[in-house]
């Protein structure tokens, strides 16, 4: 099948624009517990680096949005966002070898539709969410080989100005450029603690085998 799952371990969540926790994460984090069947490559390393590599596109995006927003305010930061989200994460991807991509059941950029393996995680966490259970980064292995890394990308405050109710968090003069850059726009009714979507964080080279 298309995938196996292979471990999930500590509650994260990572999202552009939500993270104000400056801490880096230190190798020494990761919990004891082995898992019961040992996976063939070094899943931990793996989750490191995916969850490194989204923090750092998260800030990314945070600084440059805060930077913008300030100067030239919110549409300002839609529009820039427009023409350079999915770059930026392209580039960010390429300096480290990986694919970044952000998906979500309830799309503002069409071009970010989750592929299969990213539905079921998208589930996954979707039934946890409801169960009131943690919603863990994952890694998987897809069907081509390709490790993955998945974390979930939660609603907070700061984003409901973009992702919240148009008329109430959502100013007029910004949903305006939203709905005539994403006619087909998805992403609003978020409430703080949603699931927004996730971050799937593809690594290249599948020559990564460590005991
Ligand atoms: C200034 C407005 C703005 C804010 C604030 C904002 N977003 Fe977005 N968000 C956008 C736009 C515009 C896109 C579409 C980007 C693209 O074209 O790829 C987007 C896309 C996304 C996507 C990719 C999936 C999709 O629907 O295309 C995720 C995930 C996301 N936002 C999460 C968040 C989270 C979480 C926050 C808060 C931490 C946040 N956003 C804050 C405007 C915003």
């Amino acid at each position: 099948m298309k995938k196996i799952l292979l471990v999930s371990f500590m509650v994260l969540s990572l999202a552009a624009c939500q993270n104000n926790n400056k801490k880096e994460v230190k190798k020494d984090v990761a919990p004891a517990q082995a898992p019961v069947n040992k996976p063939a490559f070094n899943h931990k390393s793996y989750k490191m680096k995916g969850m490194l590599i989204a923090k750092m596109t998260f800030r990314h995006f945070k600084s440059k949005i805060q930077e913008i927003g300030q100067k030239e305010g919110l549409p300002a930061v839609v529009n820039f966002c427009h023409d350079n989200a999915i770059k930026l994460t392209d580039s960010i991807g390429a300096a480290h070898h990986v694919v970044i991509k952000r998906t979500s059941f309830k799309l503002r950029n069409p071009d970010n539709k989750p592929d299969i393996d990213e539905e079921a995680v998208l589930n996954e966490y979707a039934k946890n969410l409801e169960a009131h259970k943690p919603m863990e980064p994952v890694v998987l292995k897809d069907s081509e080989g390709f490790v993955h890394f998945y974390a979930p990308i939660k609603v907070k405050q700061a984003c409901l100005q973009c992702h919240g109710v148009p008329g109430k968090d959502i100013h007029e003069d910004v949903y305006k450029v939203i709905k005539q850059k994403y006619p087909d726009d998805k992403a609003t009714g978020f409430k703080a603690g949603d699931l927004r979507g996730i971050w799937d964080i593809k690594f290249l080279d599948k020559n990564q085998e460590v005991k």
